[in-house]
């Protein structure tokens, strides 16, 4: 207690907003957004679809998405001095917080879409739906030294980010049915996840009345973090880690059990899931579709197959109740679609915009609404007085 007041430690299990946009049941493996549950959106939606329903609550008539399609499929286009921006950084640079720096700048482009009426959040949500995937395709292509391409508006938005991420003037992307669903599902999955870190991260930042554009940039470095969105790359490493020195999947499980080793398992355990994470489920049936027959992965889902089963079975995990979590599989499926491993947190990015973006409007349009400012428990020194120089020791 700090006086008379006692406080729960951490930011770990603390209520700090009420929102309606998704409900999570942690033990019952329970997720839905404005209350469908993902299975069956991931099922019978598309990411737009999902998208607007997040956003707006309800999901759209045929009128709605027709007209909601267009507004994002049809501005993808970025300010071709966004565009050379890209150019400035070193080829190495990860492309998360390149991706951050690209949305600051839209920003720094959009200013008749900053405020916070209706009609100019609404101007800036759609804004930055349809220029993150060119965002993240124009970082990626700048990290490989390729020239970046427009988009084509005959296309639909997965498809786009995929042309623009993979094809060029010279080599057409070719299209797969298979693909292009997959990722639109795995968008599906990643819409929104309530108040995870990268999600408060963007309700803390707007609160203090931060616009829109450098709010979600702070969501994405936020996401960035190993431990949270970045952990689809870490999974991959880890598996190519197994598969390149040969070791059992046993001896690798048997190194995260060992406490002085500090390695987890990656991809496994979830502040609030403490059963299997629903998406992990959907995301593994994917898996299974698209890896089967492809060489190379084929090898590294039998690994991560291998893991699952030796986790679950092992009781450091059972009793710890760490499962799959949304990251386990991902990252071998993007993997599959050619993705490097460091453009994987930027998918999750693209797939939780909407989430990000409801989340602020949700905060932004509660009346009761105030500048986030946690409390904390002082353990430092009591009073003291200033010490001379010549008396220090
Ligand atoms: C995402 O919050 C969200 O909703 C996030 C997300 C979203 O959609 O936005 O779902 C996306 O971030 C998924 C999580 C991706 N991260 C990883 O896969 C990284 C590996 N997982 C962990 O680091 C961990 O499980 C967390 C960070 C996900 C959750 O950590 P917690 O709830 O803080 O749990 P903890 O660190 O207190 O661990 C509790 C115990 C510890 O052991 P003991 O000290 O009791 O002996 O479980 C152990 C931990 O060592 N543990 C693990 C482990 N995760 C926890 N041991 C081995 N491998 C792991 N992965």
């Amino acid at each position: 207690t700090t006086g008379d007041t006692t406080f729960d430690i951490g930011f770990a299990n603390t209520a700090v907003c009420k929102s309606a946009i998704t409900y999570i049941d942690g033990d019952a493996g329970i997720l839905r957004y404005r209350g469908y549950p993902i299975e069956q959106l991931a099922e019978k939606s598309s990411f737009l679809e999902t998208a607007y329903l997040v956003l707006y609550g309800e999901l759209p008539t045929q009128e709605q998405l027709s007209t909601f399609n267009d507004d994002i499929s049809h501005h993808m286009v970025i300010d071709e001095r966004i565009r050379e921006m890209f150019r400035i950084f070193p080829r190495r640079s990860h492309p998360m917080p390149v991706l951050s720096v690209g949305v600051t700048a839209l920003g720094l482009f959009s200013e008749d879409t900053i405020g916070f009426t209706e009609e100019k959040l609404d101007a800036a949500t759609k804004r930055l739906m349809a220029k993150l995937p060119t965002l993240a395709a124009y970082g990626y292509k700048n990290s490989i030294g390729s020239p970046t391409l427009f988009p084509d508006y005959s296309l639909s938005y997965v498809e786009n980010f995929l042309r623009m991420s993979f094809g060029s003037v010279t080599r057409p992307y070719e299209f797969s049915d298979e693909v292009t669903k997959a990722l639109d599902v795995l968008l599906i999955l990643h819409a929104d996840h309530e108040q995870n870190c990268s999600t408060s991260t963007v309700r803390l930042v707007g609160s203090a009345q931060t616009n829109l554009y450098q709010s979600i940039a702070s969501g994405i470095n936020a996401l960035h973090g190993p431990l949270h969105g970045g952990a689809n790359q870490a999974v991959l490493e880890m598996l190519d880690d197994i598969a390149d020195r040969g070791i059992s999947v046993q001896e690798y499980v048997n190194r995260v059990k060992d406490k002085n080793s500090n390695e987890r398992l990656m991809g496994f355990g979830h502040r609030v899931y403490k059963n299997y994470d629903p998406r992990a489920a959907i995301i593994k049936k994917h898996a299974d579709a698209i890896l089967r027959g492809h060489d190379g992965n084929d090898k590294l889902l039998d690994i991560a197959l291998q893991l699952e089963e030796a986790a679950l079975n092992d009781d450091y995990f059972i009793q710890r109740k760490l499962y799959p979590n949304v990251d386990f599989y991902t990252g071998l499926i993007y993997r599959a679609m050619g993705f490097p491993t460091d453009m994987f947190t930027v998918l999750f990015a693209i797939g939780r915009l909407p989430g990000w973006i409801a989340q602020y409007r949700e905060m932004q349009a509660d009346p009761t609404n105030k500048i986030g400012r946690p409390r904390q428990i002082y353990v430092g020194e009591k009073e003291r007085n200033y010490v001379a120089m010549g008396e220090r020791s």
